[in-house]
């Protein structure tokens, strides 16, 4: 007998992940995750989760079925529920007002009504999902109109967990963020949360607010996040020009307690589902409430995005002889970051297309992407090849891009792979993670990010 059933609308990769790590520390609650694709929830029942994230499927097996359960009946799991989390996708609007920037909020607004359509009871609803501030009133006059007997108490608790590392941040989270009504009745649902959160997370790392701020800060966090990614691939770019090493730069400005070391690693520019879409939500929100100042500000992390990712397919296309027509590409990696099969907004998916665009074969690997990576360049016209072995897919290539920081790439044979290859090699490291000295006496054309190329001819 269990004493709560949680409800979980959105099986995706905060649903799944969060609801197995609550299933497997609170054994006397139920926890129960519905999701309207029915071959995803058919995935998850199977014991073979439809993500890759390492420690997940070992997780969900723990649990699956004993207080872990995968459903497709909308219905039946609202109306059994106690407390139900939303954690259906908020992408960026495409249509109408607002298109490319402000969030569609189609899908959650529809729960909400499902969720009123299906509650005899009153429920604590919890946003999991990103969402523009001021949401969660939206929400709760959805669900109060024309349901007078039904009370729903709405908090806020984002997700803050990053793909790759998701069990990690699940079990031993930075913070607990909850925000709630100030009214006795959101003061008590605060604390049903807080009591599910304490089976494992400490107290003082389970801070609670009001609604807005905890819905805003959700949002800040990621612009605060993925700026210092644009900051230090600004600096990137001044560093080619100069001679410095950005490396050398990140390493010193990051052991400055103040500014800390972590996010400042230059890349091909960051991908994800959410840093473009949520800077640019919140740059919406800017702009919605009058303050144009502001939003631009915050829209420059995005620009600077777009920019490093155009500065690396023009550095490839200027340093192979202004042509890449006819020639054989192989980009290492097409997630958007290592440790996940995600490749939602990943650069790669950019650089393969303007490769495409410059008539270049190109082949790409990757140790867990390459159905997405099908799907995503599946209305793209040109030669692509997909390989996982990265020793097949360099044989033949004028150039390797690095796109992912796998482990794997470190350790490969770059100097069977530079046999392989035709002459000139290049290789251009998009994540900075290879030992360039040591492939340039290979004998490639190597270049680095944040740094002067190291050439052979
Ligand atoms: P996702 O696309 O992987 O999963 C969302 C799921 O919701 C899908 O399986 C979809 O079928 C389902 N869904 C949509 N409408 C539904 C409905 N009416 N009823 C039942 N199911 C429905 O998305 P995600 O990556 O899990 O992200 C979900 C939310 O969490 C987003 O708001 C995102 O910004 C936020 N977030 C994501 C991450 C991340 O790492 N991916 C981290 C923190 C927060
Ligand atoms: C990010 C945040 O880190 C999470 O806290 C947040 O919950 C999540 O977004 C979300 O809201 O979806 P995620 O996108 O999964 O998580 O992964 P990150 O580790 O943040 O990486 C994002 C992108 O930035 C990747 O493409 C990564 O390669 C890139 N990155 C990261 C860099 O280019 N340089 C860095 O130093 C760090």
């Amino acid at each position: 007998m269990f004493k709560k059933t949680i409800l979980c609308i959105g099986a995706g990769y905060v649903g799944g992940p969060t609801m197995a790590m609550i299933a497997n520390k609170c054994p006397d609650y139920k926890v129960l995750v519905v999701d309207i694709n029915d071959e995803r929830i058919a995935e998850w029942n199977s014991g073979k989760p439809p993500i890759y994230e390492p420690g997940l499927e070992e997780l969900v097996n723990t649990n699956l079925n004993k207080n872990l359960f995968f459903s497709g009946n909308v219905a039946e799991g609202i109306a059994e529920a106690d407390i139900i989390f939303v954690s259906v996708n908020t992408p960026t609007k495409t249509y109408g007002k607002g298109a490319g920037k402000s969030a569609d909020l189609k899908f959650w607004e529809l729960t909400a009504r499902e969720i009123k359509k299906y509650s005899k009871a009153n429920k604590i609803v919890v946003e999991k999902s990103t969402l523009p501030v001021r949401t969660a009133k939206a929400m709760e006059r959805i669900l109060h109109a024309g349901n007078p007997d039904v009370h729903f108490e709405v908090l806020s608790n984002p997700e803050f967990l990053a793909e790759g590392t998701a069990i990690r941040d699940l079990n031993t989270p930075d913070r607990v963020l909850i925000g709630g009504n100030e009214t006795d009745s959101g003061q008590k649902a605060i604390q049903e949360l807080i009591d599910i959160y304490s089976h494992w997370v400490d107290a003082d790392r389970i801070i609670t607010s009001n609604v807005w701020s905890s819905e805003l800060s959700k949002l800040v966090a990621n612009a605060f996040l993925a700026q210092r990614i644009s900051s230090i691939n600004s600096i990137s770019a001044l560093c080619e020009a100069t001679e410095a090493n950005v490396k050398d730069v990140a390493k010193a400005v990051g052991m400055d307690s103040r500014i800390g070391s972590k996010f400042l690693n230059a890349s091909v520019g960051f991908g994800g589902s959410c840093f473009k879409k949520d800077i640019l939500n919140l740059v919406y929100l800017c702009e919605h409430y009058g303050l144009p100042e502001v939003a631009e500000y915050w829209e420059q992390v995005v620009l600077m995005n777009d920019y490093q990712r155009n500065r690396f397919v023009e550095k490839i296309i200027q340093s192979m002889f202004n042509t890449l027509a006819g020639k054989q590409i192989t980009l290492l990696g097409f997630a958007f970051k290592a440790n996940t099969g995600d490749t939602r907004e990943s650069p790669a998916i950019y650089v393969a297309k303007s490769l495409l665009d410059e008539q270049a074969n190109i082949v790409i690997s990757d140790p867990q992407a390459l159905d997405y990576a099908k799907k995503d360049l599946a209305d793209c016209v040109g030669n692509i090849e997909y390989c996982e072995d990265p020793y097949t897919a360099t044989t033949g290539s004028h150039a390797i891009l690095i796109m992912t920081e796998w482990n794997e790439y470190k350790d490969l044979d770059y100097k069977k792979i530079y046999e392989s290859m035709e002459k000139p090699a290049f290789l251009f490291d998009g994540r900075n993670i290879l030992d360039h000295a040591n492939l340039h006496k290979i004998g490639f054309n190597v270049y680095p990010l944040g740094t002067p190329p190291l050439l052979n001819i």
